[in-house]
């Protein structure tokens, strides 16, 4: 039996293959009226088609000592979800083009990153960097999926985009943990490895972030807009949205000696949308229904 299996029982990852369609209507500046808003957003959208590749590579080097089915047919579910992300995301990312926002730049920057990573890194280095930035979209994808008011003010179709992420994000969220603990068998050496590069990779995935953020506001013209930086901070920091504190406020938790990613059980997120979706490659109808 997997690792992940023996934390939650029944669980199965499965890709929803699903096109949403990002045509003309959808514009850069798609949530709460405020580019501030919306690039911070674009700005993670940015990140994910290399990284995610990242991810899936990293995974790949160690199917090889995997030999139990269940966990075999997981990891497969995981590297298949990462891959239709990324399919979408660059379809999110042709959309800003449409905008005149460089998006080639980003990609190249995280191509050169992910080269030199794979040729010089460690395997296992490689793959715990992967289970901390998959901490992060879970932790990301359990802010989405907890607080409803996070995305109500989006285009109901990039509302979509992103509850759909953070429910196959928030499916798989342990596929990689539980990998890591496989390749490396030895608790303290896990533990180690683990931490270590999640205290590295944290800086510099905020840092990142924050780099793509203001070169995207800067190529849409909003680098002095005061009131969309204010809005950005107040829409991550704040009471209301909080989406980066809430997802700080969860980064902690890895670290705790004998964490598990299914410790937080929040499957009821992944049944919800299954049960209202019409098909398994469908959007549920209160997802895209206007505001
Ligand atoms: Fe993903
Ligand atoms: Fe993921």
């Amino acid at each position: 039996m997997s690792a992940t299996t023996d934390h939650v029982q029944d669980h199965k990852i499965i890709p929803r293959n699903i096109d949403f369609e990002l045509d003309e209507d959808v514009t850069y500046d798609w949530h709460s009226d405020c580019p501030g808003i919306s690039n911070m957003w674009n700005g993670l959208s940015l990140l994910f088609p290399e990284g995610e590749l990242f991810f899936v590579k990293s995974a790949q080097n160690y199917l090889s000592i995997v030999k139990d089915p269940v966990f075999k047919k997981e990891l497969k579910g995981f590297m298949t979800q990462e891959m239709i992300h990324t399919r979408e995301h660059v379809v999110y990312n042709e959309m800003l083009k449409r905008h005149n926002i460089d998006t080639d730049r980003v990609n190249n920057i995280l191509k050169w990153w992910a080269v030199t990573g794979h040729k010089y890194l460690p395997k296992s280095i490689q793959l715990a960097i992967t289970v901390s930035l998959e901490h992060w979209t879970a932790t990301l994808a359990q802010a989405v999926l907890d607080h409803p008011q996070i995305l109500e003010d989006a285009h109901p179709k990039m509302r979509a985009v992103w509850n759909w992420h953070a429910i196959e994000e928030t499916e798989h969220k342990a596929v990689c943990f539980d990998l890591l603990k496989e390749a490396v068998p030895n608790p303290v050496a896990f533990y180690l490895i683990a931490n270590s590069t999640h205290i590295i990779a944290a800086p510099i995935f905020l840092l990142s972030a924050h780099a793509v953020y203001l070169g995207l506001m800067a190529r849409t013209g909003n680098l002095t807009n005061g009131k969309a930086h204010w809005n950005m901070l107040k829409f991550n920091y704040g009471r209301k949205h909080g989406l980066l504190r809430r997802a700080i406020g969860h980064w902690f938790g890895f670290m705790k000696p004998g964490f598990h990613p299914w410790d937080h059980d929040n499957r009821h997120h992944i049944k919800a949308w299954d049960d209202a979706a019409a098909g398994l490659n469908e959007i549920p109808e209160h997802i895209v229904a206007a505001e």
